[in-house]
């Protein structure tokens, strides 16, 4: 080796570190790009789960803590003795973006003092909106011809019971009425006797069993 193909302590190459290879590189970046985008996602989906979980629970949750809830229908002086009278509640159910949606209907009926019945607008049948009669005394349903007395009470046509009825009472000269639980069959049962009942063990009650029983010869056990 001559002189000047001798190399300099200062172009000795130094021990680095060992060089990522190409392949190696796009690897790394490939897992950076996966990590980024399972943050991406799940930020994401975290962002839709929030209404999506309160649309679903918030009923709910809000039912829960309004269905006991009271409502004030307004002064007794609104409901003159002897009359049935429309009367509009907001539900304690609904949310503020539900609209004319959340305002329920009801008739009032002031029998004397504070001897009050509240009906349900909602025909006993399938549920059409009955309407008050002042001059026949009757309500009537426009959908199959249900009509209702005026104390709620089944007059003829399709529907096999009464109106529903709120529970009510008067506090400090108001009428109030429980609106967090629409009155049906489910909650009225609750509290009454079953609308049709088979005494078994009753001689009426073992003939109405008997006529209930399959006629085919089939049939026969
Ligand atoms: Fe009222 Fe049918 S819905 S009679």
């Amino acid at each position: 080796m001559t002189k000047s193909e001798q190399i300099s302590p200062s172009d000795q190459a130094t021990p680095t570190e060992p060089v990522a290879s190409p392949k190696s590189a796009g690897h790394s970046r490939r897992v950076f790009l996966f990590k980024i985008s399972m943050l991406v996602n799940g930020a994401v989906g975290a962002f839709l789960a929030v209404p999506i979980f309160g649309y679903l629970l918030g009923p709910a949750l809000k039912k829960s803590s309004s269905e006991n809830s009271w409502i004030n229908l307004g002064p007794l002086s609104d409901f003159p003795e002897g009359e049935t009278r429309l009367v509009n509640f907001r539900n304690p159910v609904t949310t503020e973006w539900d609209g004319q949606t959340g305002d329920i209907p009801c008739w009032v009926r002031r029998v004397s003092g504070s001897d009050f019945q509240v009906f349900a607008i909602n025909c006993a049948h399938l549920g059409c909106p009955v309407r008050w009669f002042s001059q026949s005394k009757l309500f009537l349903c426009p959908c199959h011809g249900g009509a209702y007395y005026a104390d709620g009470s089944r007059a003829s046509g399709p529907p096999e019971r009464g109106l529903f009825e709120y529970d009510h009472k008067v506090v400090n000269g108001r009428l109030v009425i429980s609106a967090g639980k629409m009155p049906t069959l489910a909650t009225q049962a609750q509290t009454e006797a079953p609308l049709t009942q088979i005494e078994g063990t009753s001689p009426a009650g073992l003939a109405a069993v008997e006529q209930l029983k399959p006629r085919c010869s089939s049939c026969q056990g």
